[in-house]
This record gives structure tokens, sequence and C-alpha cells, in this order.
């Protein structure tokens, strides 16, 4: 390739990577790619070489670095703001991961399915009694994952219309400013919640954090902050993603759904194929620490390197016509969660959530369509995670 493709870009269709991204498909296993900045990073396109890096401790993910790649304006500003977890390099990572792994196990998760169903079935009653049509991004894909993790965290959901709002503006802006001011804002919020537990304590996971972390200093209160934060947006933007584009692509794929009608067990198959085939995360971002050899090319230190994850869950050599959904295939190791020490913390919770909401929504609404042309409905822009912004739906 002659002059690196731009990265991100917005999708033409919004269960397909962007056609821009055809030359990066061609390039595996790792081209050249230019960021808004001008810079030129390294993209990772194949399936085992995106593996081989994401375990390799010598990239890293501090967003503190200088050198750390930012994919857009709007990220770059908060280039010094601490990230937990998400932004933490092993042996800090492991010590933060460690002490959240036991309320993300599959037990503990399964655990939660009743309660999961049951705000499903909720949500589908107060959706039939008002009839169609309905906006189901606001009147479902969103509102499941976000009553979860509140009852999962001790967070009121009553307070949902504004956490889900500075969501919304540090993940999408549209300015710098408002990235940075929504950040500021879900930390104060934390900051007074976490103070109001300290002398009335509920039972979530941030209780069970400032009982057994914060109070015994193997945790400061920053840091709670900061990963409260990071585990209320991380865990509804990205599922409430997942079930509107699932939604979308399942109602534009009428064979595959009425397969899945037919023959509801296929649905964990089904959850995993979408996920690889939506990516919806797609741009995990790392910088080099040393100079790493990987598959006869040289990353040298303090380059960066990202990750297309849409491109990668594409490749042939391991998805064989990785542009059909296909719920017969083996989908499981896709990197939409990533891979290595930064795999989601909240897939086994993502996948119960899409398995219970999608299941649910087709068996209650038989005649679920669009309530809008296909092409009108719009979906989010490629710098942020993957969705629809609306879904027009009428049964
Ligand atoms: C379908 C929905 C979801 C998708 C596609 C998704 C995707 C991802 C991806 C790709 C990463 C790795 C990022 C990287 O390596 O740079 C990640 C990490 C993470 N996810 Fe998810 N996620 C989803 C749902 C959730 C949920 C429900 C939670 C619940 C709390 C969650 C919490 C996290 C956390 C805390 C991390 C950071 C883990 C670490 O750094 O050790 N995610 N997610």
């Amino acid at each position: 390739m002659t002059e690196p493709v731009a990265f991100p870009q917005d999708r033409t269709c919004p269960y397909h990577p962007p056609t821009a991204y055809d030359a990066l498909r061609e390039a595996r296993p790792l081209s050249r790619v230019s960021l808004f900045d001008g810079r030129n990073v390294w993209v990772v396109t194949a399936h085992s070489t995106a593996r081989e890096l994401l375990t390799d401790p010598r990239l890293s993910s501090d967003r503190t670095r200088p050198e750390f790649p930012m994919p857009t304006e709007r990220f770059a500003q908060s280039r010094n703001r601490r990230v937990a977890l998400l932004g933490l390099d092993d042996p800090a990572h492991h010590t933060q991961r460690r002490m959240l792994v036991p309320s993300f196990t599959l037990k503990r998760t399964a655990a939660l399915r009743p309660r999961i169903q049951e705000t499903v079935d909720r949500l589908l009653d107060a959706m039939e009694r008002q009839g169609p049509p309905t906006e189901l991004v606001s009147a479902f894909a969103l509102p499941v994952p976000s009553m979860v993790i509140c009852a999962l965290l001790g967070v009121p959901y009553g307070d949902h219309d504004f956490f889900e709002e500075q969501s919304r503006r540090l993940l999408r802006g549209p300015t710098a400013a408002d990235t940075q001011d929504a950040r500021d804002q879900l930390e104060a919020y934390f900051g007074a919640l976490i103070d109001r537990k300290q002398k009335d304590p509920g039972d979530g996971l941030l209780d069970e954090l400032i009982h057994e972390q914060l109070r015994e200093g193997t945790m400061d209160r920053e840091e709670l902050i900061s990963l409260a934060t990071i585990l209320l947006v991380a865990g509804h933007e990205t599922t409430a993603n997942m079930i509107s584009l699932g939604t979308f692509t399942l109602l534009h794929h009428p064979e595959q759904l009425a397969e899945l009608r037919a023959e509801p067990t296929l649905m964990p198959a089904a959850v995993e194929e979408l996920l690889r085939f939506l990516s919806i995360a797609d741009g995990l971002l790392r910088v080099a620490t040393e100079d790493i050899e990987v598959a006869g090319a040289t990353i040298r230190a303090d380059e960066g390197v990202v990750f297309s994850t849409s491109v990668i869950n594409r490749d042939a050599g391991t998805f064989p016509e990785p542009d059909a959904l296909d719920w017969h295939r083996s989908a499981r190791h896709h990197v939409a969660f990533g891979f290595g020490i930064h795999q989601c913390l909240g897939q086994n919770l993502a996948r119960a959530e899409m398995e219970i909401a999608l299941l649910s929504l087709f068996d209650r609404l038989p005649g679920l369509r669009l309530a809008a042309p296909a092409e009108e409905i719009p979906f989010k822009a490629g710098d942020t995670i993957q969705g629809m912004l609306e879904l027009p739906v009428t049964w």
C-alpha cells in the first residue's frame, strides 16, 4: 500500500467494516494507518498476529504515555487522565483486576439471569402496553444493560438519565470539552455516591469494594471512582449497542432469524457469531515499549498499534466465508471482547444479557419489523463503539 488508510472511518453499512478498510483486509497481517493528527501507526489485521500481540507485555495500554495513539481529538485532550484497569499495565492492572474477577465469574453471572429476565420482561410488558411503533434503543436496548449494571454495582437506576447522557457525551462528544466535562461529572457523581455509601452501605459491587478495599487501604478513593466510571460506562453502552445493532442485523437477515426462531437453542452460538460479525469495539489501542519483531516486520519502541477487530474477525484464514452470518460456524475465538490481560471483564454478563434480550424480544413480538426504511435509520460514527443511534420498530 502506498498511502496509509485513515483510521477510524465510518461504516458504510452498520454491520460491515467500512469499505475504506478493504485495503487493510488485503494487506494482512499488518499495515499502516494514519490517525486524525497525521500520525502513522501500525494496524493489526490478521487473527493469529492479533492474538500474539494482544498477549505481548511489550505493548502498553497506558494512555498517559505521550506516544499512546489517540483515535480522536476528544480522547487526545484527556491524555493525562488516569484510566483504571483498561489503562493500566501489569502488575498494577493485575492487582485491580484480581479484586473484580469474583464478581464477574460464569457462576455469579448465571445467578443474575433471573434478574435479567425479569428486567427484560418488564420492559417488553411496557412496550406492549404502549403499543407500536417504538424507538427500540430508548425503550429496550439501553435500559436492559443499564438496569443490570446498576443492580450489580449498587448504583440507583433513578439516576439513569444523568449517567446515560454523560456516557454518551464521554464516548461521542461531540467536542473534546464535552468528553472532559462528562468524565468530570461522572467522577463527581461517583465521589458523592461513595461518600454516601460509606455512611449508609447498600448491597452492590461498589459497597463490597468500599468495605473490602477502600477501608483496608488496598485501593484509594480516586482509584475507586475511576473504576466505577469504567464499569458503568463499559457495562451499559457496549451491550446496548450489541442489542440494537444485533436486532437490526437479524431483521436484515430473515433466513438466519427464521432459523433462530425455529431453534432457540442456537442462541448462544448466534450471540457469538453476532459478536464476531458486528465487532462493535473496533480499534483497540496500544503503544510499544520496546522493539517487537512480528510477522516479518519490526514495530519500534514508542510506535502506536491499533487492532481493527472488525477486520481481524473477518480473517478468512480463521473464519471461512467471513462476510456471511452463519450460526453453525465456530465463532468463539473472535476478538470482539479483546484478548490477553484486558480481555473483557464483563463478557459473561454481556453474553447473558444479549441471549435473554434477543430471545425474549423476538419471542414476544413475532411480527417485529423496522418502522422506517433501513437506509434511513441512523447509526453511530466510526470513532466510537458501533451501534444504532435510533431503531424505530413496529410489530
Ligand atoms: C457486548 C458487549 C461488550 C463488548 C463488545 C465489550 C468489549 C470489550 C473489549 C474489546 C475490551 C478490551 C479492550 C482492550 O483490550 O483495550 C473490553 C474490556 C473491558 N470490558 Fe467489555 N465489552 C462488553 C461488555 C462489557 C460489560 C457488560 C462490562 C461490565 C462491567 C464490561 C467491562 C469491561 C471492562 C471492565 C474492561 C477492561 C478489562 C481490563 O482492562 O482488564 N464490558 N470490553
